[in-house]
């Protein structure tokens, strides 16, 4: 009895761990306070229709670099605070790519709304699973894993995703390796780059994501 009672302590934490996610919500309404930034909720009395609708992305973006996307998670959205689920709509000029990137806190389903996009993600064993997706069609890329797409057809194309967490993050791999404070001697040993090419590489990386990182990140 005692051994069993002692596996249990030490599996159930371990489940818990495994199955993380958002929390569970224990009211009916959390609106996130604006005012004080913590995502505790405001005084539910005070909710209205417009805590609950969101129209920031009636319109693409600016795609002048090829894409362009805006996650709606609960920062944006206060209403999305504690209900675990948020998305995201990224438009593509004929070309554009979404680099590879992923997501640490949530698994995206993604429906093609307009557009050829050829779309897929890496496994940890670096195995590739991508197709081209016509409009109409969806793919889910698994929580945490590297995805991408490139609109393959020829016009402009349109994606809506959606995400089992209020906050997925947003990790790109260019920004990430590119466009951080990295230690340049160490990328350039860990890519194999001259000081030179390395230093085309975060300019490349420049143009295609200052703009956007000042906006978004
Ligand atoms: C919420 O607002 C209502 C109406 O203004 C007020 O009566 C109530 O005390 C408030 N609740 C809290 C917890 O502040």
């Amino acid at each position: 009895m005692l051994n069993k009672i002692a596996v249990l302590l030490v599996l159930v934490p371990s489940i818990i761990v495994v199955m993380a996610s958002d929390p569970d919500p224990i009211n009916d309404l959390c609106i996130a306070n604006s005012a004080d930034n913590s995502f505790s909720c405001k005084n539910s009395s005070t909710a209205t229709v417009e805590d609950f609708t969101f129209s920031g992305i009636k319109f693409p973006g600016n795609f002048k670099n090829w894409f362009f996307s805006k996650g709606v998670n609960s920062n944006d959205f206060p209403g999305l605070n504690t209900l675990g689920v948020s998305f995201v709509r990224a438009d593509f000029d004929v070309g554009g790519v979404n680099v590879p990137h992923f997501h640490p806190r949530a698994t995206e389903v993604v429906f093609v709304l307009k557009g050829k996009i050829y779309s897929g993600f890496v496994d940890t064993k670096n195995k590739v699973f991508a197709k081209v997706l016509e409009e109409g069609e969806v793919m889910v890329f698994p929580r945490g894993l590297v995805h991408f797409q490139m609109n393959v057809g020829d016009g402009h194309a349109t994606i809506l995703g959606s995400f089992d967490s209020q906050n997925p993050g947003l990790v790109r791999i260019p920004n990430a390796v590119f466009g951080s404070e990295i230690n340049e001697e160490l990328l350039e040993k860990a890519f194999g780059l001259s000081s030179k090419e390395l230093s085309r590489l975060k300019k490349r990386w420049c143009v295609l994501f200052c703009f956007e990182c000042q906006h978004n990140f």
